[in-house]
């Protein structure tokens, strides 16, 4: 999130009662120049930390800036328990709140009864235990996902027109994601082309929320900047931790060998 576009956002909108803001690749967001902005407008902040687990903004942990952070334990994940997620919060009274809505809305009585609209959202007991297991090897996990990063900025950095994402100097990023972008002949279109008929993933970086259908009659405040990234050049590399250096050499190979030295 821009923290310039969220002002000018402010000025059109000063309406506005919440802010989401999304950590997104592994890196994170300018929370403190977001956060006084927010704080300025007495808006509450929800971070979006599901991509972010494991990474630090100033050395503090992402998703724990705002009023509420937000995680995903999906099997993409950085750790994962299969599906499911968590919501943090400090303010107790509204964790306390959240778990109500989560578990049906049942009031304190011998019956079932239900006094407001609920959601079956409860982690199983078993999934938690996944996470309780998963959530050890988290630093495994980031360590392995930087050495899947470094290796692909060895091989690929030095082809024409591929440039890796930039992190900033706040950042110390999971490296969820090895993502790059091609300004040079080599079009994205002809990585996932290559890399398709080696039956190996990869995908375009996100499409921009406001561009998505569903979003049409929105307005949008920005700066161009992920259009820019999504229609020219955006790669995500395949980054699953359970690669090995046999996999990567072949997604480099696919790549390097295949397109830029044919
Ligand atoms: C930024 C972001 N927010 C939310 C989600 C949704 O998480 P989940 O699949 O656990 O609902 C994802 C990933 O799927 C994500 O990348």
């Amino acid at each position: 999130m821009s923290p310039k576009a969220l002002e000018e956002a402010f000025e059109k909108y000063p309406e506005v009662k919440a802010v989401v803001v999304v950590h997104l690749y592994g890196l994170s967001a300018d929370m403190d120049k977001i956060m006084e902005i927010c704080k300025k407008h007495n808006v509450a902040v929800i971070e979006d930390a599901a991509e972010s687990l494991g990474t630090y903004y100033k050395g503090k942990h992402t998703g724990t800036f705002g009023d509420y952070g937000i995680f995903s334990f999906n099997g993409n994940k950085i750790i994962t328990t299969s599906g499911g997620g968590m919501l943090v919060s400090n303010n107790e009274e509204r964790i306390a709140k959240a778990r109500f809505w989560a578990t049906q809305s049942r009031d304190q009585a011998r019956h079932y009864q239900h006094s407001e609209l609920g959601f079956n959202y409860r982690m199983s007991n078993v999934v938690a235990g996944i996470g309780r297991g998963q959530l050890k090897v988290l630093d495994q996990r980031v360590a392995k996902k930087n050495y899947i990063l470094e290796f692909y900025k060895r091989e690929l950095g030095g082809l024409e027109g591929v440039e890796f994402m930039p992190s900033n100097e706040w950042d110390e990023p999971n490296y969820w994601l090895s993502s790059i972008t091609l300004t040079g002949k080599v079009r994205p279109i002809d990585v996932f082309n290559a890399l398709e008929t080696e039956n190996i993933e990869s995908r375009p970086v996100w499409k921009p929320m406001h561009l998505q259908p569903f979003f049409d009659k929105y307005d949008f405040v920005g700066e161009g900047i992920s259009e820019k990234l999504f229609e020219n050049g955006g790669v995500c590399l395949p980054s699953d931790t359970k690669m090995t250096d046999e996999d990567l050499e072949r997604v480099v190979e696919t790549i390097k060998g295949g397109l830029w030295f044919k």
